[in-house]
């Protein structure tokens, strides 16, 4: 009785910095959180009333708006038809189709879907999918190739393939040993073939966000060198694993980054806007050839992997009901011209004082602001410009001074103008 009079009397925000550790976040210096109490298109609003435009598609997820009403329909559909039933030993019509619909339009050499529960999960399956591979063989190869400054998740393998940084720092010697490797250019492109050529007898598998590195600021590759580095891992019996959580469904202006490439990935990683935004899903892809040396009369060749909500049927509804807008013409057209729109904006800025570099993909622009000292994550600017554009309305988040827009594919053209304003407010104010 007094919990519920005390509880009624508190506002969220009170009540969430009594109960809740929030990611990210040091919780002795941050601002209270935002309590967000609805959302709708590209619009979340506070419990004043007040809205906001998510440009980074709430942690780059979202990429149809908020509370999609088709999406809603047929998660709402699935509850009452079945909300979850284990995945071993048992399957259900929402896993086969999504499982069906997605080998469709991802690159066709991919034969295989193994459901996990965000990107992190669908990371370890990949590298456990590597590793057992080279196991089950006989062979010794257990060494992993990736691009320095990568990010592929918070879970221990997924933080061992990521570049060590402040995030990993605690953990770093808990971490396996993963030779890290520069983003391919014209200049080292043949001597990263080489340092991939004299590791060939140990390396199960080379892993990669494809032509974007998010996390560690947008950083921005070009496809043919990275199709080079592909074909010659290929040449070397390396298997190849594509991270597209982050760059999958859109964001890099094809449905997906490896759309760009002509040789394919071995294995390939997805979550974030595969539900659209809605749900927590990861799915890791593979060939028939990694699938195949599973297979064996011998139990211990089994992958033996898998989380109390693998392939859960609300999430498979909600990736479904995301894969059929994702596949709506206007979703193309309005990447397209989100992307075209973020070109004109970065021609516009580039001459700029405080502009050391406008980078563009698709629908994501980066902006690296002149700060005096290099790039940072804990870059001061960081906090100043993310309270600038709250008090304007919009949800932006740099990755220290690298400011980016990220948005969901239904952003209008006013509202882009709207953040792209601000954007150069912040560039006369900062
Ligand atoms: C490329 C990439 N891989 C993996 C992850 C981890 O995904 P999750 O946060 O869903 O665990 C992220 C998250 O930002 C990512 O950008």
């Amino acid at each position: 009785m007094w919990l519920n009079y005390y509880l009624r009397n508190m506002n969220l925000v009170e009540r969430d910095l009594k109960v809740i550790w929030h990611p990210y976040t040091q919780m002795q210096t941050a601002m209270p959180p935002i309590p967000i109490v609805r959302g709708e298109g590209v619009l979340l609003f506070d419990e004043a009333g007040k809205s906001y435009i998510d440009a980074v598609s709430s942690w780059w997820v979202n990429i149809h708006g908020h509370s999609h009403p088709y999406i809603a329909e047929k998660v709402a559909a699935q509850l009452k038809v079945l909300e979850h039933v284990i995945f071993a030993g048992f399957t259900h019509p929402t896993a086969v189709e999504l499982a069906e619909r997605l080998l469709q339009i991802i690159p066709g050499n991919q034969a295989k879907v193994f459901y996990s529960d965000n990107g992190s999960t669908a990371v370890e399956v990949a590298i456990k999918m590597c590793l057992q591979y080279w196991s089950n063989k006989g062979s010794r190869r257990s060494k992993m190739i990736a691009f320095k400054n990568a990010y592929h998740g918070d879970t221990f393998g997924a933080m061992a393939v990521s570049g060590r940084s402040a995030f990993t720092a605690p953990f770093d010697n808990l971490l396996f040993d993963v030779e890290f490797i520069d983003l391919p250019n014209a200049e080292n492109i043949e001597s990263l073939k080489s340092q991939i050529s004299n590791l060939k007898s140990d390396l199960a598998c080379f892993i990669f966000e494809p032509l974007i590195q998010g996390s560690s600021g947008m950083l921005m590759y070009k496809a043919q060198y990275l199709n080079d580095l592909m074909a010659h891992c290929r040449s070397e019996q390396v298997f190849t694993i594509a991270d597209e959580v982050m760059t999958g469904f859109g964001r890099t202006g094809e449905r997906f980054a490896c759309d760009h490439l002509q040789h394919q990935p071995d294995i390939m990683c997805f979550s974030k806007g595969l539900t659209g935004g809605t749900m927590a899903l990861g799915i890791t892809t593979c060939t028939q050839q990694i699938y195949d040396a599973f297979l064996s009369d011998d139990k211990l060749k089994t992958l033996f992997h898998g989380h109390s909500f693998t392939a859960n049927p609300i999430a498979c509804a909600a990736a479904l009901a995301s894969m059929h807008l994702f596949l709506q013409p206007e979703t193309m057209a309005n990447i397209k011209r989100i992307e075209a729109r973020h070109q004109q904006f970065g021609e516009k800025i580039k001459s700029y004082q405080k502009v050391k570099e406008v980078r563009q993909t698709g629908t994501i622009i980066a902006i690296e602001w002149e700060t005096g000292a290099g790039t940072s994550y804990f870059s001061t600017l960081r906090d100043k410009l993310y309270q600038y554009f709250l008090d304007a309305g919009i949800i932006l988040r740099p990755l220290g001074n690298v400011l980016y827009i990220l948005p969901p594919y239904c952003t209008s053209n006013e509202q882009l103008d709207y953040i792209y304003s601000k954007i150069e407010e912040a560039l006369n104010t900062f």
